[in-house]
C-alpha cells in the first residue's frame, strides 16, 4: 500500500479536479469562489487512558491553530474508545462520554458539528428498555435529533448515514434515496457515514459498508459530484468511481491511543491524523490527510 512508503510528516492529497466529471482534453481552471473548509475527525476513541484526554485536548487545540479556516467539523465515529462489548458496565460506558463532552465536545464548542455514529458507540449490555441502550442514547449524547440526516451547508448538501450496524437497513435505505431524488441536479454531496461505502483500506482490513453498490448507483446516476467520507478501518484510502470521490480516513487515535506495533502510535501504516477539505460551490474537492500535531 502506498501509505507504507510515506514518511512520517507526509500527507496524502487527491487532485482537484477529481470530483468532477472527467474530460480527456479539458485544461485544469481554478475553481471559483470561496471554499468550505471541512475537518474530518473519525475514530477518536476517547478513553481515560494512556493520557488521551490531554493529548486528545492538545492535539484539537493545535488544529483549529494551524486551520483558522475550518467552517464544520464531521465526525465520522467511533467518539468513545469501547461501549459496545457484552462486559461493559453502565458506569464504564458513562465514564466515556464525560471524557467525550469535557475534552473533544469542549475543544470544538465554537464550530458547527455534524457527527455519524460508530459501531463502538453504542451500549447494547444493558437493559432494553433502559434509556442509555442503543443508538438512541448516543444520539442523545452527540446532541442530534437522528442517527442520520441531512443539512445544507453552503453549495453542498451533507448527509450523515447510520452503518454502524454493517448496512443501511430498508427504512434509512427509503429515506436516502428520496433525499438524493429530491436535490436540485447540480448539488453536490457531501455523504458521511462510519463504514465506508467503498475503500480499499475496508477491502484489506475490516470490512466496507454490506448493501453499498444500490446507493453508489443511485449516486452515480445524479452525475453531480460526491464525496463519501468515513472512517472505522483506522487506514487510510481515496479512491474514485465516475463522480465519486472516496475517502476512508485514518483514525485520530491511530491504535486507539496506544503505541501499537509500530510504536508510534499510528495503526497498520496509517499515522494518527486528521483530513482538511476544501468543497467548492461549483463541486470541486480538495482532501488532505494529515498527521497529527507532534
Ligand atoms: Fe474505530
Ligand atoms: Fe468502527
Amino acid at each position: 500500500m502506498s501509505e507504507a512508503r510515506l514518511p512520517r510528516r507526509a500527507f496524502l492529497a487527491t487532485g482537484l479536479s477529481a470530483a468532477l466529471p472527467l474530460k480527456a482534453s479539458a485544461a485544469p481552471t481554478a475553481p471559483a469562489g470561496k471554499p468550505l473548509t471541512v475537518l474530518h475527525l473519525t475514530d477518536i476513541h476517547i478513553r481515560p487512558e494512556h493520557d488521551a484526554p490531554k493529548r486528545c485536548t492538545a492535539i484539537l487545540r493545535d488544529i483549529l491553530k494551524r486551520h483558522p479556516e475550518i467552517g464544520l467539523v464531521v465526525n465520522t465515529g467511533d467518539s468513545i474508545y469501547a461501549a459496545d462489548y457484552g462486559n461493559i458496565t453502565r458506569e464504564r460506558m458513562l465514564e466515556q462520554w464525560k471524557v467525550w463532552d469535557d475534552t473533544v465536545m469542549t475543544a470544538l464548542k465554537r464550530l458547527p458539528i455534524v457527527h455519524a455514529i460508530g459501531n463502538h458507540d453504542p451500549w447494547w449490555a444493558g437493559p432494553k428498555d433502559d434509556e442509555m441502550h442503543g443508538i438512541p442514547y448516543v444520539c442523545k449524547r452527540l446532541g442530534i435529533e437522528q442517527p442520520y440526516s441531512s443539512s445544507r451547508q453552503g453549495a453542498w448538501e451533507v448527509i450523515t448515514l447510520e452503518n454502524c450496524r454493517g448496512s443501511l437497513g430498508d427504512e434509512q435505505q427509503k429515506w436516502l434515496f428520496e433525499k438524493i431524488a429530491a436535490l436540485p441536479e447540480k448539488t453536490p454531496v457531501l455523504l458521511a457515514s462510519h463504514l465506508p461505502l467503498f475503500s480499499l483500506a475496508g477491502d484489506y482490513d475490516g470490512g466496507n459498508m454490506s448493501g453499498a453498490k444500490a446507493v453508489i448507483d443511485k449516486l452515480a446516476a445524479r452525475k453531480a459530484p460526491v464525496l463519501a467520507l468515513s472512517g472505522h478501518i483506522h487506514i487510510q484510502s481515496s479512491e474514485s468511481l465516475w463522480n465519486i470521490k472516496f475517502h476512508c480516513n485514518g483514525a485520530l487515535s491511530g491504535s486507539w491511543w496506544e503505541p501499537g506495533d509500530a510504536g508510534d502510535g499510528s495503526y497498520k501504516r496509517t499515522p494518527a491524523g486528521y483530513a482538511l477539505l476544501r468543497l467548492w460551490p461549483d463541486g470541486r474537492s480538495e482532501c488532505v490527510y494529515l498527521p497529527v500535531p507532534a
